[in-house]
């Protein structure tokens, strides 16, 4: 199976998993992509937020969260009262994932498969054993699935603070919407209505941080 297992160094802090993660070959996913995009931030952050994979911009510059997605993410969170300088930001899957036509056309971001998504998690396991936040933003889908579990639907628990036990640990978590889903919005008033659903989620994780 894949597996980043024997690429995660024992021991390491966050500046040597990072640097460890940069070769992993743990999945197929190395391979078309530029570089490994390692979790950035404060590394005792009391707030980790969990995205699905860096996107083109993330690959390009190697920095989670830095592309049109982590813009609106990071707005959406001053407005909601988290410092996105306060925080650590990582995702599920640490290569980016593309189809693309042709050689020097867009890359367009495909979903990681529930194999990638596995063979990722023990850089996360080991992002969350040394970070140790007192909560877990998840963003979409995929985080929700690599930290719950495969039955885990965003629209079921999104805007409220779950308890869960992850790797032997308790965690507290708010799940919410992918910022890139306020993106793709049909039209103007939709894609407000998923901004505001968005900052109202971040809102309920604010106040569970107190
Ligand atoms: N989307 C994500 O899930 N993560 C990123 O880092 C960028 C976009
Ligand atoms: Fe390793 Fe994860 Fe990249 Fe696959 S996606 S090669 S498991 S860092």
């Amino acid at each position: 199976a894949y597996t980043a297992e024997p690429f995660v160094p024992e021991g390491a802090d966050l500046a040597a998993l990072r640097s460890a993660a940069a070769g992993c070959r743990g999945c197929p996913l190395h391979r078309a992509a530029t570089r490994t995009v390692f979790g950035a931030g404060n590394a005792d952050a009391r707030v980790m937020l969990v995205g699905e994979q860096p996107g083109d911009q993330e690959d390009r510059q190697g920095r989670p969260f830095v592309g049109p997605a982590g813009k609106l993410l990071d707005r959406a969170l001053a407005e909601a009262g988290v410092d996105p300088a306060e925080a650590y930001v990582t995702n599920a899957v640490k290569h980016f994932k593309f189809t693309q036509a042709e050689p020097r056309k867009r890359r367009i971001h495909k979903a990681p498969s529930l194999r990638e998504m596995t063979a990722c998690g023990p850089w996360l396991a080991a992002e969350l054993a040394l970070v140790e936040p007192e909560l877990i933003v998840i963003l979409g889908a995929t985080a929700g699935k690599a930290l719950l579990g495969s039955s885990f639907r965003v629209g079921e628990v999104r805007g409220t603070v779950l308890e869960r036990e992850i790797h032997g640990r308790p965690e507290r978590l708010v799940p919410t919407v992918h910022p890139s889903s306020v993106l793709r919005a049909r039209d103007d008033e939709d894609r407000k209505a998923a901004y505001e659903g968005l900052v109202a989620d971040l809102r309920v994780a604010a106040r569970a941080l107190g």
